[in-house]
């Protein structure tokens, strides 16, 4: 008989066989996290709902459908953090890290919330590592986070990713882009869906952004998909050019996607994504870009910034399923008692777990 409670649908129990992938993977991050300098910082896994509509965007598909918000008893509007950036940024504000330092490396790691339609690689609850690089605007910046997201994901064995990438511009000139991609859609407006049908009215960029494969096949028909790097201005270009030539000398293997639009509204000019043809449709293991007016839109003076999240769930679906092998844990002892050495033999695990794992019969 099936067992009267399970997990809420979308979530899941990590036993602790599975438990030991993660926590080498968070080990080896960690690590990686310190060599580049970064700092943990841990905020609530709740915020004012405010905030996420502000920063997400009202028209993205986590203030739209996925948040999970209500009320608490004190009729407070609040959801659960469908990511970590807003929050952060609250916190960047709230204690005045700004005028401590110029810049601040942050990282956090820790489950985020979005109630999306489950499936392979998407869960409602999952766990994020979230980097965030405040406070400068120079394309050293991007660089630095791109090579770090590369970087973290090497330290857990993959050694064939490509970075895709493009620029999104600034507000004006993705309205200019939005307009030349209604133009593109308008032959093919009544076949698309109707979340698509809306978006072109109201957010034309987060057409791109659809899951319908009927779209997608719309798009390849029209063919020539007008392209945001032709729109951004020559500042955006310029720091686009820097972005690339740091790039290829860090090594990093890129390829330039046009179609990449980012799922949340408050990107400024570079964004970036990794994805894994091996998990299907939820292919993307995790993603970034610039924000330079995210925290000017939370009441702060313009502070520019960038950053990534990785979706670590994603990550380690793939290497179980690639076989990736983790290290076993260092070997312990085992202490068998007799009878009559039962009462030492507690006294002596006791002892010896101040130095040793000890199983005792
Ligand atoms: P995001 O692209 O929305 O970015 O999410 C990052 C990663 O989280 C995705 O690439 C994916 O691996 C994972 N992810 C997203 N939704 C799910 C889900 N339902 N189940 C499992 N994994 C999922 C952000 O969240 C931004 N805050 C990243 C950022 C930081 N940008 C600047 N700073």
């Amino acid at each position: 008989m099936a067992p009267r409670f399970q997990a809420p649908r979308g979530t899941r129990d990590l036993l602790p066989d599975e438990l030991g992938r993660w926590q080498w993977a968070e080990a080896r991050a960690r690590g990686v996290l310190e060599r580049y300098g970064y700092r943990e910082i841990r905020t609530p896994l709740f915020e004012e709902f405010e905030l996420f509509a502000r920063t997400s965007g009202e028209s993205s598909d986590v203030v739209q459908k996925e948040m999970y918000r209500f009320r608490d008893l004190g009729d407070r509007d609040l959801a659960l953090r469908p990511e970590f950036t807003a929050g952060v940024m609250r916190a960047y504000l709230e204690h005045g890290l700004g005028g401590r330092a110029r810049v601040h490396r942050l990282w956090s790691l820790g489950p985020v919330f979005r109630y999306g339609r489950p499936q392979k690689g998407r869960y409602r609850q999952f766990s994020q590592i979230n980097c965030e690089l405040v406070g400068s605007p120079a394309p050293g910046a991007d660089v630095e986070m791109i090579t770090l997201f590369v970087d973290l994901y090497e330290a857990w064995g993959f050694h064939d990713l490509t970075v895709t990438l493009n620029s999104v511009g600034q507000p004006a000139s993705r309205r200019a882009y939005g307009d030349a991609l209604r133009a593109w859609l308008a032959p093919v407006r009544e076949r698309l869906g109707a979340d698509s049908q809306q978006r072109l009215v109201t957010n034309p960029l987060r057409v791109l952004d659809t899951k319908d494969e009927g779209d997608h096949a719309l798009f390849r028909e029209l063919g020539d998909m007008p392209r945001l790097l032709d729109a951004v201005d020559a500042d955006d270009r310029a720091h686009w050019e820097a972005v690339l030539a740091g790039l290829e000398a860090a090594g990093i293997r890129y390829e330039v996607d046009h179609g990449l639009v980012r799922g949340l509204d408050y990107y400024t000019r570079t964004a970036f994504e990794v994805h894994d043809r091996s998990l299907g449709a939820q292919s993307a293991l995790g993603g970034g870009g610039r924000y330079d007016g995210l925290v000017e839109e939370l009441g702060g003076a313009p502070t520019p910034g960038v950053g990534f999240a990785i979706g670590l769930d994603r990550a380690l679906l793939v290497l179980e399923e690639r076989g990736a092998a983790v290290p076993s844990p260092a070997a312990g002892l085992y202490v068998a008692a007799m009878e009559p050495t039962r009462a030492a033999a507690l006294g002596l695990a006791r002892a010896l777990r101040r130095r040793f794992a000890v199983e005792l019969d």
